[in-house]
């Protein structure tokens, strides 16, 4: 397993992160058992991963308590609160319990990456003027160590909310979604994190255009059919084929992680399942080479300048 320094933390943690949360939640979306999802977050350690990515909202801090239970201490745990509340936008003393429930749930007396999620524009300034202060109080306790701050990538494609947010000094690190079919963090994201060295974490990577074939097909057509890549220029049927020539071993997902992990700027890439061998083919992914040149030059050319959808 490869290793990166997450930005101005100093944490030096496993290029692959294991993602706890997505369409997968280690498998709990799909019927997996407790057991069968601890055992998959025992196998990400036995692979190396020392990163692991969870949310109050997953519904999976305390499989991963339990998965590292004799291990706490090997791995970086990051993990969320959205600022939206049920009955507004959280009020610091919500966002206090809900920190403290979370280390309940993880049963350990710190996080180490606290995330606000998922946020919106609109909820920004809120996050900055209540949370931020609260959260910072929660650091002096121990309580936790990097304030982080996560993109609804789904709903702002081109990145506005961090855009605002990396204008602010608050953040040690950022989730931001990136993938082949919209790089725009290239641009938009990148160059600011890399400036400031703040930490950051991909999330979206793969997701469910770039590891379904009848969905990758279909968001090929729509963006042919809305004038952002002209007719011939893709092959509808195939459209990333001209990754897998002959000869070639690996799959679109392989592909899809390999690019977002040699993206300069990217320190971990999160990878989202339920399923071991899944598990094992995505950590070697994320540990091979680049693709080729000419490969990458391929998907710039398509997609370069896709900021409007997710790949979800
Ligand atoms: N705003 C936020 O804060 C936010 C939002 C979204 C996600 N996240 C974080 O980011 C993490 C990563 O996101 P993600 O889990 O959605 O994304 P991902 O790793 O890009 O994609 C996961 C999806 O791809 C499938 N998949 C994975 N490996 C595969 C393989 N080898 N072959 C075929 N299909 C494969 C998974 O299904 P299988 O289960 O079948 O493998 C799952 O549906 C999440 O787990 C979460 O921790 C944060």
């Amino acid at each position: 397993m490869d290793t990166v320094v997450l930005g101005r933390t100093g944490l030096e943690v496993s290029v692959a992160g294991l993602g706890c949360g997505g369409h997968s939640r280690l498998g709990q979306a799909t019927g997996a058992t407790e057991e069968e999802s601890v055992r998959l977050v025992h196998r990400a350690l036995e692979l190396g991963v020392t990163y692991i990515d969870t949310a109050r909202a997953y519904g999976t801090e305390e499989i991963v308590g339990r998965g590292l239970a004799g291990q706490r201490d090997q791995v970086v745990i990051s993990t969320k609160a959205h600022p939206q509340g049920d009955g507004g936008p959280l009020t610091p003393r919500a966002l206090r319990e809900s920190v403290q429930l979370s280390l309940r749930r993880l049963r350990t007396d710190r996080v180490d990456v606290f995330h606000l999620h998922g946020v919106d524009v609109g909820l920004y300034e809120h996050c900055v003027g209540e949370l931020v202060p609260e959260l910072q109080r929660l650091r002096a306790e121990g309580a936790l160590r990097f304030l982080a701050i996560s993109e609804r990538f789904g709903a702002d494609p081109g990145h506005t909310m961090l855009q605002r947010a990396l204008l602010d000094d608050c953040w040690d690190v950022v989730m931001v979604g990136f993938n082949l079919l919209n790089p725009s963090a290239r641009d938009r994201v990148f160059p600011l994190t890399q400036d400031k060295n703040i930490g950051v974490e991909v999330m979206f990577a793969v997701r469910r255009t770039l590891s379904q074939p009848d969905e990758l097909r279909r968001v090929a057509r729509q963006l042919v059919e809305e004038g952002h890549i002209s007719e011939g220029a893709i092959d509808l049927d195939d459209p990333l084929g001209f990754l897998l020539r002959p000869g070639r071993n690996g799959s679109v997902v392989e592909s899809a992680y390999r690019f977002a992990r040699h993206e300069p700027g990217c320190h971990v890439v999160l990878t989202g399942t339920g399923n071991l061998a899944h598990l094992e083919d995505n950590i070697s992914s994320i540990n091979s080479q680049p693709l080729a040149t000419e490969e990458v030059e391929g998907l710039r050319r398509l997609f370069g300048h896709v900021d409007h959808l997710s790949g979800n």
